[in-house]
């Protein structure tokens, strides 16, 4: 059993309890080469994405996830926002878009649509300007230099309250957050599609691991036939 507690620590600092979740073709993509957004799962996976949704005080992506596809990170169902609010929670959970350099439109999905609070984290290289705008509608939080440091973003989330992420994607935040060793879950929906493409999205893009030894381990904790696929839900293994 996987535990919910948020538990986590990064580099000494207080984190949320980490779940990645992500929809992959049969050959691993998570998207087209052009990055357009393609329906990997169903409406089984669906009502199971939003019910971990519901179940988590923040979702996060990155900026690469909200110029390719905008999504609004909100709940769906409405037993599922009435649940949340019976239980004293704002309707959805707090929205963070990972985003140095504070590209994310004002108009983006993710600040128009639902209520509840929404984080942009930016690094020291944001334009003053464009984040003064996008403080009109966000809580900012400033952590690194010139990418996001995620070990401080996390901490400020846990600061706020924040016991339980979800990471949404895309393949570049994920990786980052594998590298600097901060996920502790990971749900991977397995499509029945090929998508191909040597440069499409995969769940760790990135530089990658090289050696053996610094592979992150996982423990498969649960197989479930969903839709016309395969859920696989991972637990990450810490010697
Ligand atoms: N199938 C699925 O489940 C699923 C889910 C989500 C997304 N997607 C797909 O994934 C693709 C987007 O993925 P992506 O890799 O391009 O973008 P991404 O991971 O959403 O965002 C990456 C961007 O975040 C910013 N960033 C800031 N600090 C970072 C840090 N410490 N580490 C990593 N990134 C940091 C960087 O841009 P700056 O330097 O400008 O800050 C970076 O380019 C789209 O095609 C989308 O459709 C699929």
């Amino acid at each position: 059993m996987i535990p919910k507690s948020g538990d986590g620590v990064a580099g000494g600092l207080e984190r949320p309890r980490v779940i990645v979740n992500v929809a992959i073709s049969a050959d691993g993509k998570l998207s087209t080469r052009e990055r357009r957004q393609v329906k990997i799962s169903g409406s089984a996976d669906f009502s199971r994405v939003d019910r971990l949704k519901a179940e988590c005080d923040a979702i996060m992506v990155g900026i690469g996830t909200v110029l390719a596809d905008d999504p609004s990170l909100t709940i769906k169902s409405p037993t599922l926002i009435a649940g949340r609010i019976a239980g004293g929670r704002e309707e959805h959970p707090v929205r963070v878009v990972v985003d140095s350099r504070a590209r994310t439109p004002v108009s983006a999905s993710v600040l128009t649509t639902g209520t509840g609070i929404r984080v942009i984290a930016v690094s020291s290289a944001a334009d003053p300007e464009r984040v003064r705008a996008l403080g009109e509608k966000a809580v900012i939080i400033q952590a690194g230099d010139d990418k996001v440091s995620l070990p401080l973003l996390l901490n400020q989330l846990a600061v706020m309250g924040v016991r339980r992420l979800m990471v949404e994607g895309g393949g570049r935040l994920i990786w980052s957050l594998f590298e600097e060793d901060l996920v502790d879950e990971m749900s991977t929906f397995v499509g029945n599609m090929i998508i191909g493409g040597a440069d499409a999205p995969t769940p760790a893009d990135g530089t990658g691991f090289v050696l053996e030894d610094a592979f992150v381990r996982l423990k498969l904790e649960e197989v479930e036939h969903l839709d016309q696929g395969v859920l696989l839900r991972w637990s990450v293994l810490r010697t």
